[in-house]
């Protein structure tokens, strides 16, 4: 008797369920408040087997479609913005274009069907249990190879806020100045996911890698053909670099070199 409670409360009833409450803005303005596990039946609950790009295997979610989400929260105004910055609990923001909402399918998932607590058994980068709560965007990677292939980019846990951005208000600092080109337009944003985690310019984003614009531009002081290379395939020019260089699987490769080298051209002190 004894035995059979505990394994009731070890699924589920001893724990207050965490609310999967998430809040909305655009740009600085709050816009609602939703708790994704109760939006009722306009907007009803699927369960959805996505491939998990941390457990790296198929896993089984409770959420609501992405999309018919944010229809209800913004009307048809965030299909037309840039971007929208996933913020987690302890501020970790990524930032994806709208786009990538409006080509490919996601869920807002609030909870696992093979488990009770909402959490990862993460594989990768290493071995670690985490909690997802309260919500984790998960993306159609079972069916779409193409999300499939970009791994865990797109994928925020512990989900709590979603703010509609531009890039220039997402990076401070990395926006190339007006009046620019769309080759540099695509590079700033290329650059904003494959570089900035890495690199900053002038001070702005990460600092793994050397800074590439103070005082001097790097397209200044390296050969085109070489940058390109070097961006393209960094072991082929210097043996054990730490710099990974463009993801294989981003799409028309050499273009988004080129744009991503416009772009660093184009932030050039005294152009
Ligand atoms: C995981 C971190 C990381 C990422 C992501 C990364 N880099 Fe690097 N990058 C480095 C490191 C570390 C170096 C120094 C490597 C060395 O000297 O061997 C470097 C060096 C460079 C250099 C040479 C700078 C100089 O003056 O010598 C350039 C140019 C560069 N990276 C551009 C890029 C671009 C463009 C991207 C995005 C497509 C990128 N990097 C992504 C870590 C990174």
């Amino acid at each position: 008797m004894k035995r059979a409670l505990l394994a009731l409360c070890l699924l589920a009833a001893c724990k207050p369920a965490p609310s999967a409450v998430v809040a909305f803005a655009d740009r600085a303005t709050a816009v609602a408040k939703v708790n994704v596990a109760e939006t009722g039946p306009k907007l009803a609950v699927e369960t959805v087997t996505v491939y998990e790009p941390y457990e790296l295997r198929e896993v089984a979610f409770s959420g609501v479609p992405a999309n018919a989400l944010l229809d209800s929260v913004y009307g048809d105004k965030w299909r037309k913005a840039e971007a929208l910055s996933l913020i987690a609990l302890d501020g970790y923001t990524s930032t994806v274009p709208v786009s990538r909402f409006l080509a490919h399918k996601a869920w807002f998932a609030f909870a696992r069907t093979d488990r009770a607590d909402f959490a990862l058994d993460k594989k990768v980068p290493k071995v670690e249990t985490v909690s997802i709560a309260p919500v984790y965007l998960v993306w159609d990677s079972a069916k779409d190879a193409a999300i499939r292939a970009e791994g865990d980019y797109g994928w925020p846990y512990q989900l709590a806020n979603v703010k509609l951005t531009t890039f220039a208000d997402a990076f401070p600092g990395l926006a190339p100045p007006e009046p620019g080109t769309p080759e540099s337009a695509v590079g700033f944003e290329l650059f904003t996911r494959y570089c900035a985690t890495c690199h900053s310019l002038d001070g702005h984003g990460g600092k793994v890698g050397p800074e590439l614009n103070a005082p001097h531009n790097v397209t200044e002081y390296w050969q085109p053909q070489w940058l390109h290379q070097w961006i393209d395939n960094p072991q082929s020019i210097r043996k054990g670099t730490a710099m990974p260089g463009m993801p294989a699987q981003v799409p028309e490769r050499q273009k988004a070199i080129a744009n991503v080298i416009a772009y660093l051209k184009a932030m050039t002190h005294g152009q």
